[in-house]
Parts: structure tokens; sequence; C-alpha cells
């Protein structure tokens, strides 16, 4: 079986985070920082270390700033409807995932923000000069994708935030979903105000886990997103507003946490540098090896410099989902079809509404694979199904 679905979940894990998360639930088991006995006060060093871990990697001062959620869409959603309020404008791209257009439409929708969605081309790239001439006095939140879900090209998110550091009240922030453990984030070098990060993708972390960076003052201007039970201040039937407890109320996903940790522990270990490169050979090899390919078409930037491990393709003569299909049930390829989760990047692609087929690779992918790949969409090139 080869997996090729590792832009939507990492998988396999590292063995010290199958470990980590074995070793919580049958050793730990307990509530963070509710309790006060030894199995809680392990707990709760559990979630601090993840949440140190995280504040590490993206080279964050304070991690108390790092708030846990539980996938990027979490994040994404706290960041955007705590942040914008009744006449903001907001700028994102047609590149976005629907886990940061949905939120700002459903806004707009109800005629609280403006927005403006920028063009892109149809390898996925965006102009910061688009940006620049986007913002407005009453621009609050410039919200741009890392790097395609799509098509993985990266995008030119230091120089947007640049442009958008110059405007007062404008507040920055990137989606990580795709790049967060294989392309380093330094949140001061980026200019960043939030950063949105997945824990189950490139930090190969289990499902269930995600955070949000919330940059310097900005909990002065954003409310709390939910609120609860923190295990602090309890005396109080009002939600704390100090960070993280601001943001973080119930009970945690502190197995998925243990995981989380154990996975970062495995990046800083190899190191992001190691990683890419691997990636990154693998990409290209994929990318050439389909040039060679008659009747496939591949989308995005075709080339390893621009763009993460992920490859978007169609068959000629078959849609999507039977190319999906066939290589899921004939050759054991896991791949992911359709749009996405990102209607507006296939419309600008020219792929809507049948979409594409998503081959996307991760450090534990191999060469044989790229290879063994290669060859089934020959094979079905040539011979249909
Ligand atoms: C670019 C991008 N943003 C956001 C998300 C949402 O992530 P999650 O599934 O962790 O909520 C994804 C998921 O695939 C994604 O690729």
């Amino acid at each position: 079986m080869v997996y090729f679905d590792n832009a939507a979940t990492s998988w396999p894990k590292p063995e010290s985070v199958y470990k980590a998360m074995d070793h919580f639930s049958r050793q730990v088991g307990a509530n963070p920082g509710r309790s006060g006995h030894k199995l809680s006060v392990e707990a709760e060093r559990i979630v601090l270390n993840a949440r140190e871990l995280l504040a590490e990697i993206f080279a964050i001062d304070d991690s108390a700033r790092m708030i846990l959620t539980f996938n990027a869409t979490d994040s994404l959603n706290l960041a955007i409807k705590c942040l914008l309020r009744k006449g903001d404008h907001a700028v994102t791209s047609v590149f976005e995932h629907n886990s940061v257009l949905r939120p700002l439409r459903r806004l707009e929708q109800q005629g609280i923000i403006e927005l403006t969605v920028l063009p892109c081309t149809k390898e996925g790239f965006l102009d910061p000069a688009d940006v620049e001439k986007s913002i407005r006095p009453n621009t609050k939140l410039v919200s741009i994708i890392h790097a395609s879900n799509v098509t993985g090209t990266i995008m030119p998110v230091e120089e947007i935030g640049e442009i958008v550091s110059k405007y007062d009240g404008a507040y920055y922030m990137i989606d990580a979903a795709q790049t967060a453990g294989v392309i380093p984030i330094d949140v001061k070098k980026y200019k960043l105000d939030l950063l949105a990060i997945p824990g189950h993708k490139c930090l190969f972390g289990p499902q269930g886990t995600g955070g949000l960076y919330i940059g310097e003052g900005l909990e002065e201007i954003m409310p709390s997103f939910k609120e609860g039970g923190t295990g602090s201040l309890s005396e109080q039937d009002v939600h704390p507003d100090f960070m993280p407890d601001k943001y973080e109320s119930g009970t945690k996903n502190t197995g998925g946490l243990a995981g989380l940790a154990a996975g970062i522990e495995f990046i800083m270990k190899t190191g992001t540098d190691k990683i890419h490169k691997h990636e990154k050979a693998l990409t290209e090899q994929l990318i050439c090896g389909i040039q060679k390919i008659e009747g496939v078409t591949m989308y995005g930037p075709q080339d390893a410099n621009r763009q993460t491990a992920v490859v978007s393709i169609n068959v000629e003569g078959l849609r999507s989902n039977e190319v999906g299909y066939y290589l899921d049930q004939q050759q054991g390829i896991m791949t992911r079809v359709g749009l996405h989760c990102a209607p507006l990047a296939h419309r600008a692609m020219g792929t809507s509404p049948d979409g594409t087929v998503r081959l996307s690779m991760g450090y534990f992918n191999t060469a044989e694979e790229v290879d063994y790949v290669c060859n089934a969409l020959q094979k079905l090139a040539k011979n249909g199904i």
C-alpha cells in the first residue's frame, strides 16, 4: 500500500508518537490542570511540554501565546471570528481553504465585514503588490495560505508580512496547514500576528490537535471564543482574561498532545532541513516522472523549489474520482480527489467542478513508492481503467 494523502493527515507517524500516546492512555489518563493529584499534574506537564515545543519550533518567545486547539479549522475560526468586528475589512486569496473562506464569507453575508478575495495565477501564486493595493483604512485582517493544499504552491508570505506590517490596525495571519513542520516558520521574521497550524499533518501529531499563535497585544482586542472551565480562577463565574486560558476551556486532547510533542521532538531531532530535502527530492522525482507520461496533465508550479510535496493531476478521458478509485482499488495507492475544500482555487486552475487527483507525500514516503505511482499512472493513461 502506498499512502500519498499526507496533505490531509500525515501517516504513518514516528514510532515515538505512538509510544507517547500509549503511555498517556495507559499510565497517566487524568485530566490536566484540574485535580492537583499526581496524575493530573503529570497530564498538565504533558500539555505544557506540547505548548512549549510548539512555541520553540515557531520561534515564539512566550509559549502562553500558543493556544492549543483541535485542528487548523478551529484555529482559523477562532482568529477570524474573535478579531473581526462590524465595519472591518478582510483580505484573502482565491487559493484559500474553506476553513478560511467560509468563516469570512459568513461574516460578509451577515453584513459584518467587507471582504476582498484576491486573484492568483493558475499555478496558485499571489502577487504581493495586489495585497498592498487591496489594503483600506478599515482593513483589519490579511489572511493568506502559506502553501496550497491543492498544488503545493508556496506563497510569498514574508514579502506580504512586510507589506501588512506597514499598516496600523491591519493584522497578518498565515494558514500554515501545509507547511508547519516542513518549512521553517519564524513568527518574527514573517511579521505574523496570527499563525494557524494543525498538529496532524507535517508536525506528525494525531488528529484532534492544532494551535493558534496570537501575537502580543491582540488579546486586548480579541474576546474569548468559548467560555468554560479552565482550572484557573474557579471562584469566578466569568472567564479569565489571561493567556492561554482566555482562549482555552474544557478538557484538552491530552493524549493527542503527548503524541504531538513527540512528533515535534522527532522533527527537531531529525532536522527540518533533512525532512524538507527528502520531501523536495520526492517532489522533483514525481514531477519529472509525471511529465514523461502522455495523457496526464499536471497543475501548479511543477517546480520542487516553489511547492511542497503536493502534486495535482488529471488523466485524459477520466474523471478525478475514477482515477482515485482505480489507484486505490487496483494499485493500493491512497490519494485525494475532487476539490480539496478549495473551490475557488480549482476555479482559478480551470479544474472545477470535477477537481483533480492530489498526490501528497511525506517524510516516510520513498523513491521506490514514487516510481510505483508513476508506473501505475503510465499504465492507466495508456490502457484506461
Ligand atoms: C491549507 C489548509 N488549511 C486548513 C485546513 C484545515 O485543517 P484541519 O483539517 O486541521 O482543520 C487544511 C486541511 O487540509 C488545509 O490543507
